[in-house]
């Protein structure tokens, strides 16, 4: 496990063999003026004859000058730096900290986004800090100058990684990205591809996109095994994730989705998560415990806590009745329409557990702190958001919600649920949400409500031909390997 300086700094080392592969592309003179800004202990730095290296970490700033006495190692916050800086190197080559959006905050990152729109690009605050690092190493490399970066796969998917594939191709005249299957950092639950920019000052219309089983140092990042166009890339949504499929699969893929009259979710549905209720323990009750409070049948709801509650088509009563039976925590406290709080429920909210909830982030923050926003929605049907072999959708027949660890789908239109369900686990539609979704780690399909609303459902029975039914068999497996599903991740 990544310990907490790992994961705040982003300290994850690249195997030697890879950084060299990328310094030999990227800085093949002795007389290059070569960047790393984010050296760590100087992998890259030793296999350069000169170099400047920056690194926040002393510890890691030591071991890098330790390791390539060559190099200048500056220790300093790359983005501080980088605003003293211009476009002065002709290579600039490393492995970016991975920090995600909820770390990566204050100052640093207001610098990290100002920075970027000298290329102009701009980013959310829903962005991590590897892809502001590339932009602004991007602004410091000189015309004609190239870049090397071992990059998330998140690349191939992250609506934050848009931006910056925008940018790249705007500012040089070659893009191309590597996706590699096995893990190049194996006790990171996250993949790692690889990404070549060249030609600085010149701009591209197409991505280079080349997919491999693993990393080996045959692989050409000039001659790409696939031109991805930028106007393809953005129709499939800015997700290179898509292009891992061979284009012979993705042309049949669509000719089933037309032919299927397969219909995308959010055209007959809303999809949200459902409510986050601020202290899980307190608003959930089992049926001995609201007996217990006394709280009326009125104000409990039954509710879709976690994915495996949905392992059959419908939610009904009598698997909620079972649930109850087994004295599970699946009746979630609704005041919503609450003008007067019965004495007994007051008595509840009143006792020293509900002014420990009370306390709570999420409920000082609400008014009146005990209704829970958005509890009082009924949806029509819940899906698992994270999912071993494939996600599960269940029809709401039993007036249940459902708190965020599961998507609340809210049809908008007749449909009829059979059909629904019937789609939903059709092929095609379950190859849908391998492309649309994302990898977790641990072999889990995640699919966010923006993703699921993407997924394609033939809402009519349609039989593949036989070829088809093979094509579809075929990708649905291969981007399960992609994302590293085995059986483990079933029990997940
Ligand atoms: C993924 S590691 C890569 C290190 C090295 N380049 C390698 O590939 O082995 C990222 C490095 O960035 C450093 N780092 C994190 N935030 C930084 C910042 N704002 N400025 C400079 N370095 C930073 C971390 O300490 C870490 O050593």
């Amino acid at each position: 496990m990544a310990s907490t300086r790992e994961k705040l700094l982003g300290q994850f080392f690249t195997p030697e063999r890879v950084a060299a592969f990328l310094v030999r592309w990227a800085a093949p003179g002795d007389g290059d003026r070569v960047l790393d800004p984010s050296c760590g202990d100087g992998v890259f730095l030793r296999q350069l004859h000169s170099a400047v290296g920056v690194e926040f970490c002393p510890e890691s700033a030591a071991q890098a000058r330790a390791a390539a006495a060559h190099a200048q190692v500056v220790e300093a916050d790359f983005f501080q730096w980088a605003s003293t800086h211009g476009p002065e190197f002709d290579a600039i080559v490393g492995n970016p900290p991975f920090i995600r959006y909820q770390q990566f905050t204050g100052p640093t990152r207001k610098s990290a986004f100002a920075l970027a729109r000298r290329i102009g690009v701009e980013f959310n605050g829903l962005t991590s800090s590897w892809a502001p690092f590339l932009a602004v190493s991007a602004s410091l490399v000189r015309p004609g100058g190239r870049m090397a970066f071992v990059v998330p796969a998140e690349i191939g998917h992250a609506t934050y990684a848009a931006p910056l594939i925008e940018g790249l191709c705007r500012n040089f005249s070659s893009v191309t990205i590597v996706a590699i299957r096995e893990k190049l950092f194996p006790d990171l639950s996250q993949d790692a591809w690889l990404l070549f920019v060249s030609g600085k000052g010149g701009r591209t219309e197409t991505i280079g996109f080349t997919a491999v089983d693993r990393f080996c140092s045959r692989i050409d990042p000039d001659n790409p095994t696939s031109l991805v166009s930028l106007r393809d890339w953005r129709q499939a949504g800015q997700r290179l994730r898509k292009f891992l499929l061979p284009a012979d699969l993705r042309e049949a893929y669509h000719l089933v989705i037309e032919r299927a009259g397969a219909t995308q979710l959010a055209n007959i549905a809303d999809v949200t998560i459902g409510y986050v209720s601020g202290d899980n323990d307190f608003f959930h009750l089992s049926r001995s415990a609201a007996r217990l409070f006394e709280i009326p049948d009125a104000f409990l709801r039954p509710t879709i806590r976690r994915g495996e509650q949905l392992a059959t088509d419908y939610v009904d009563q009598r698997l909620v009745d079972r649930w109850l039976a087994a004295n599970e925590q699946i009746y979630v406290l609704d005041l919503t329409s609450t003008t007067e709080v019965p004495r007994s429920v007051a008595a509840y909210l009143t006792s020293p557990r509900g002014e420990e909830a009370r306390a709570r982030y999420k409920c000082r923050v609400r008014d009146p702190w005990y209704v829970i926003p958005g509890v009082a929605q009924t949806p029509s049907a819940f899906i698992t958001c994270m999912s071993g072999r494939e996600s599960r959708l269940a029809i709401n027949r039993a007036g249940a919600v459902c708190t965020n660890s599961v998507l609340s789908v809210s049809l908008m239109q007749r449909v009829s649920h059979r059909g629904l369900l019937r789609g939903w686990r059709h092929p095609l539609s379950r190859l849908c949400q391998e492309l649309e979704g994302h990898p977790l780690g641990g072999g889990m399909l995640k699919l966010e409500p923006g993703e699921a609303r993407r997924v394609h459902v033939p809402l009519r029975p349609f039989h593949p031909t036989k070829a088809e039914g093979l094509a579809l068999a075929e990708s649905i497996d291969l981007m399960r390997t992609w994302r590293h599903y085995g059986p483990d991740a079933d029990r997940a």
